[in-house]
């Protein structure tokens, strides 16, 4: 493995344009947090980088929604991200946000440098233009029919119905989401990063962890799912991306660079930048040198994300770094999956999500309880599941009966044989009963044992592996539960006084190693003990690094003699009637956002009319009613329904986007509105003949038209 002489970890820079969920939380910076405070322990050199990201579609569609201005919308949830992660502890060393001037200095600075290199092809296209909003149109801010299911209300980079990829100017009849107008295909310059140019190197540094010829990393280290990710996008062919846009919210394109007025920086060219600059803003306010963290080799550069952000800082942001000259690249990115809730997609739309500032606000004291079952179930390797119930029982069985129980007990024992005060004992002492042993050689046993157990939560930390390494900082617990067990000092408390002083020592021992061990996790919960314990609070300066050397000299690392305060339960039990609350709040402002989401969705819905057309124009339309005579499934397509017409005088088969709608026993024998001459096409394979009318309801979701009397087949619909 590379030694590094210092470490900088970055944590995906949230959009602020909407609250942190749990998904975010366990995504990114929870796993980042507990690797920093580790290594901050075991006195690593290492600076822990985030910040808000506020430019981009994001915040000005929310902007936009809200009918706020861009900077309302970041200052709200600026504000809203630092009191949250400081709530359940994320221990950033600079939090940082990317409207600030020095960001939008650094990057243009970076883009000023790409650009003198020559880096950069200048591609002319057209693309959509609002002329009443005079301007150009971000992807999402144009809707239109797609092209491949019929749904009218797809985005301009996707179709939400049938899930297809699409380009703005695939979609029929496109309109503009600021004006509800239909835009005009204007030409427009732009700056690409031909990525293609790059291939062969992104492709050494992604396979085999080289660059420049040289080891750079072990790709062996790298998750799975993030190589294969990769390797996916360099087989697909890599293309040139645009790294600007016309935009007017963003960081300007450097005015030094002709054309360059009315573009800004892609948010994904100035985004990543954010963390150089969050790195040099941290340097100014601390005396540092941010350009060691950045640029010497000995530097290890490590960035959390979750598993959307993959390519952009495994491929895009590298390739930026490296054109530039001078930047390490990351030695791993170790992204995560995704978490689902209850069943479903966490979703900010459906607000079907637990937020993080909600359940700061009404489980107080619970920070440390979210944060365990969040590692315990962190999307490491694929999507995992937060539920209520779940996070109840870990709580209960794991940190009451478990963690909480063992110190509760020794505490109180302490307290009550030796009044609160770390008993010492003779080594050379014979345990009656115990293998014949000395005190001095059970006791160097069990350190040994202890030792092994840390190291094992370490060796998991560097692997990335969160789940194994909590589970390994429970098995210490459950390690001083069974010293105590096995020897049961209740017993022979009388009898054997001397074997009781040396199982005591150790099983304080345990708890004074759990103390520090425990505080990359549960950190609120490590700083209540230390006081408990009456020891000094961790400064995260290496003070585990301190107690493995004491551990493996042999010396104690709570010392016979010291006193320490009252025993009290870290955890309670939590009662199921507060759990009920949490389930029954998110299905009630789940519903309450379909109510919502329906309200404005038929507002935005609402497209202005169509032009005025003839009778002629709408007699060419061949509207029949018919009926659905037979239905399946279409393979590899979750959305699409395969479906038989009969139109009373002859048979249509069609493609239909509404699978998430209907099962096809369901609608065998609907009456339908059919569009009989519409120019056949294919889709998934299959010629579709046709298509079937729907409207939609209030939830969005497509129904059909129909009538409650028996309709003549064919007939005309006039
Ligand atoms: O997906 C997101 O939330 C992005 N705002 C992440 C940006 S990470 C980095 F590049 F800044
Ligand atoms: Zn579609």
């Amino acid at each position: 493995m590379i030694q590094y002489k210092r470490h900088l970890v970055t944590a995906a820079l949230p959009y602020a344009n909407g609250p942190l969920h749990v998904g975010h939380l366990c995504g990114a910076y929870l796993p980042a947090d507990i690797y920093v405070r580790f290594q901050r322990l075991m006195g690593k050199d290492i600076v822990f980088i985030c910040g808000s990201d506020e430019h981009g579609a994001a915040i000005t569609m929310r902007a936009l929604k809200e009918k706020k201005t861009p900077s309302e919308i970041i200052n709200t949830y600026h504000q809203l991200f630092q009191k949250t992660f400081q709530g359940i502890g994320i221990s950033f060393d600079y939090y940082h946000r990317t409207s600030d001037p020095l960001h939008h200095q650094t990057s243009q600075e970076f883009f000023l440098n790409l650009y003198h290199k020559g880096a950069f092809r200048e591609i002319e296209s057209e693309q959509f233009y609002d002329l009443k909003s005079n301007q150009f149109l971000a992807d999402r801010y144009i809707i239109g029919t797609c092209p491949k299911c019929g749904n009218e209300n797809a985005y301009g980079d996707q179709c939400e119905n049938c899930g297809s990829s699409l380009n703005p100017t695939d979609l029929i009849n496109p309109k503009s989401v600021i004006s509800g107008e239909t835009p005009e295909k204007r030409k427009t310059t732009h700056w690409y990063l031909p990525l293609d140019e790059y291939e062969s190197w992104i492709k050494d540094f992604i396979v085999n962890g080289t660059l420049d010829g040289q080891e750079h990393h072990d790709p062996d280290q790298w998750k799975n799912h993030v190589l294969g990710q990769c390797k996916s996008w360099i087989e697909g062919g890599l293309q040139a991306r645009a790294m600007t846009r016309d935009l007017d919210w963003g960081v300007d394109v450097p005015k030094e660079i002709p054309g360059s007025a009315g573009k800004k920086l892609y948010v994904w060219m100035d985004a990543p930048i954010g963390y150089i600059s969050s790195t040099q803003q941290w340097a100014l306010d601390n005396q540092k040198d941010w350009e060691s963290y950045w640029k010497d080799p000995e530097s290890e550069l490590i960035h959390f994300i979750g598993k959307d952000n993959i390519v952009f800082h495994c491929i895009i942001f590298p390739a930026i770094l490296k054109v530039h000259g001078g930047y390490n690249l990351p030695s791993n990115v170790p992204a995560n999956q995704f978490m689902n809730l209850e069943g479903n997609k966490i979703s900010t739309s459906r607000n079907w999500a637990v937020w993080v500032h909600e359940f700061l606000e009404e489980l107080p004291g619970l920070e440390d309880s979210l944060r365990y079952y969040l590692i315990k179930n962190m999307p490491e390797q694929k999507d995992s599941e937060f539920t209520w119930k779940g996070f109840q029982d870990a709580h209960n069985n794991e940190l009451v009966n478990n963690l909480s129980n063992f110190i509760h007990r020794v505490l109180s024992l302490t307290h009550k044989y030796y009044k609160g005060v770390v008993p010492d004992f003779d080594p050379d002492e014979i345990i009656e009963g115990v293998a014949g042993d000395e005190l001095g050689g059970f006791h160097d046993a069990e350190l040994i044992y202890l030792f092994d157990l840390i190291q094992e939560v370490n060796q998991h930390i560097r692997e990335y592996d969160f789940r194994s390494a909590l589970k390994a900082l429970m098995d210490i617990c459950t390690a001083g539960n069974q010293l105590l067990q096995n020897n049961e000092p209740w017993k022979i408390q009388k009898s054997q006084p001397e074997t009781v002083e040396v199982v005591m020592n150790l099983a304080l021992h345990y708890v004074a190693a759990l103390s520090m061990t425990m505080q990359p996790f549960l950190p609120f919960t490590a700083i209540k003990l230390r006081k408990m314990l009456n020891l000094p609070d961790l400064t995260a300066s290496g003070e585990l690094e301190d107690m493995l050397t004491k551990i493996a000299e042999g010396e104690f690392i709570i010392d016979a003699g010291h006193k320490i305060e009252a025993a009290q339960y870290l955890f309670t039990r939590l009662d199921d009637e507060l759990i009920q609350k949490q389930i029954d709040k998110l299905h009630n402002s789940e519903n309450q956002s379909k109510q919502t989401n329906s309200e404005t969705n038929m507002e935005s819905k609402h497209l202005p009319l169509k032009e005025t057309i003839s009778y002629d124009d709408f007699a060419k339309v061949d509207v029949r009613t018919a009926k659905i005579i037979a239905a399946e499934k279409v393979a590899k397509a979750d959305k699409l329904l395969k479906l038989e017409i009969d139109l009373g005088f002859e048979k249509r088969t069609v493609v239909s986007g509404i699978a998430e709608y209907y099962k096809p026993e369901e609608i065998i024998g609907r009456q339908v509105v059919f569009l009989a001459n519409l120019a056949p096409r294919k889709l998934k394979g299959i010629d579709s003949n046709g298509m079937i009318l729907m409207a939609e309801d209030a939830d969005g979701r497509l129904t059909f038209i129909s009538a409650k009397e028996d309709w003549y087949l064919g007939s005309v619909v006039k």
